[in-house]
């Protein structure tokens, strides 16, 4: 099908700042929309988010963070190349790196190349006459990823009520998707109900959704989702364990790492040995970035002291950089990598980094950003590619259950597997 136009526009993401949307309108009538997430706690490595910081007018109406400037990229650098062409990701991809083939998107803006990209994608897949999981994986069994939900939330995306961004379940004792969800809203509920009884704020729900709970230490808040698992009538460890993400490069400070609420400043190598004894002595699968972005040493000696089934994510470490993975590769310094499509850019390079991820034995975890809105494109991503592990944020808030929905959806209507027992600690 040929594409007839291209317009890119800004919209609202769940934190009510503007983002890019692109629709690509086909020949046989038809309409193709993408909308872009955005994070708050960005890797510094990252693909460049293109915002208007610096014209008057921006400043007056959404204090400079509008996307003008990435949008009017859509309409006059990239339409009238790819307009009248045949709707292909391969090509339409290659047509932006052309475009802008600054390693980063800076000239351009990766929000305005991943808009494209994602909206010629479902086009294509319509083309088919398939869903995005399907246009990625057209035959076998779909794979279900198991969901990684976020229940308590800190750092930077609740005015750091924790030290730590996220603490997060994984029910890797479910049978299906469904199941997990299921299991794992129980647990959100129950936290509600316990939080409250603390005397805690519960209708502060942060930015993905999870409820803005002050905890002091990791350990308390830790303790704290152990005891709603388990009141939720569930075995911790064996049905529900628990994942975090430190998003360490906001505690980093002068080659120190610190933690205020729990009053604490530590070496990089007190932290080591704290962040060892951490995943020890607590039901914990998973540890998103433990160290900080470029601390790569650090990251390097603690996976030599580690359980050896724990799951060790690089997100700020990686920014789905190929270059930054092949280096991760080649000193162990981690075992799993989060894979968010906006760190990169475009899908088809964003692929490769999962692919390359994959034949060198390390786990993927496709994930939303904190900025998201209720396009659900994610979720056929991770089941497309086989990422086996999707993290979207907890289950509140419809830029979220937009993709919590869409897996069930999948579940419904196709033949699917459930990525169960993955990951499990030893
Ligand atoms: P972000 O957070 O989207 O604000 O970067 C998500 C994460 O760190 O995983
Ligand atoms: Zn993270």
């Amino acid at each position: 099908m040929t594409i007839t136009r291209l317009v890119g526009y800004q919209v609202l993401d769940s934190r009510g700042r503007p983002t890019v949307a692109a629709t690509v309108l086909l020949s046989d009538g038809t309409s193709h929309t993408s909308h872009i997430p955005s994070g708050a706690s960005t890797g510094l490595h990252e693909a460049k988010e293109l915002r208007d910081h610096k014209t008057p007018y921006s400043e007056k109406i959404f204090n400079g963070k509008s996307v003008f400037q990435a949008c009017a990229n859509i309409n006059e650098l990239i339409a009238p190349k790819l307009v009248g062409n045949v709707a292909n990701l391969v090509a339409a991809d290659q047509l932006i790196k052309t475009i802008d083939p600054s390693e980063d998107f800076h000239t351009i803006g990766a929000n305005a190349s991943l808009a494209v990209s994602i909206a010629v994608a479902k086009s294509q897949a319509h083309t088919e006459g398939k869903s995005l999981a399907r246009f990625f994986q057209p035959t076998g069994p779909l794979q279900l990823p198991m969901p990684m939900v976020n229940i308590l939330s800190g750092g930077a995306h609740a005015k750091k009520t924790m030290d730590i961004q996220d603490v997060l379940v994984m029910a890797h004792g479910a049978t299906s998707f469904r199941e997990a969800i299921s299991w794992i809203s129980a647990i959100r509920e129950i936290a509600t109900t316990e939080g409250a009884k603390l005397g805690a704020p519960t209708h502060l729900i942060a930015d993905e959704g999870g409820l803005a709970i002050p905890f002091t230490t990791i350990e308390s808040a830790c303790d704290f989702v152990s005891s709603c698992i388990t009141l939720a009538g569930l075995e911790v460890g064996r049905d529900v364990s628990i994942a975090l993400d430190v998003a360490a490069t906001q505690l980093y400070i002068d080659g120190s790492y610190h933690l205020p609420n729990a009053n604490k400043v530590h070496t990089k190598n007190d932290f080591i040995a704290y962040m060892q004894n951490l995943v020890k002595n607590q039901p914990i699968i998973s540890i998103e970035d433990p160290f900080a972005e470029d601390d790569w040493d650090s990251w390097n000696q603690f996976m030599t002291g580690i359980p050896t089934n724990l799951q060790v994510v690089g997100d700020d470490l990686y920014t789905t950089n190929l270059v930054r993975l092949n280096r991760g590769i080649l000193h162990n310094s981690s075992n799993s990598i989060l894979i968010k499509p906006n760190q990169n850019g475009l899908l088809t390079t964003t692929l490769q980094v999962l692919k390359e991820a994959k034949a060198s034995n390390l786990r993927t975890v496709v994930s939303a950003r904190s900025g998201e809105t209720e396009d659900s494109w994610l979720a056929d991503l991770a089941v497309g590619w086989g990422a086996g592990q999707i993290k979207v944020g907890s289950t509140h808030g419809s830029d979220r259950t937009s993709k919590w929905n869409r897996l069930l959806e999948l579940e419904a209507i196709e033949d699917c597997e459930f990525n169960k027992g993955q990951p499990l600690k030893s």
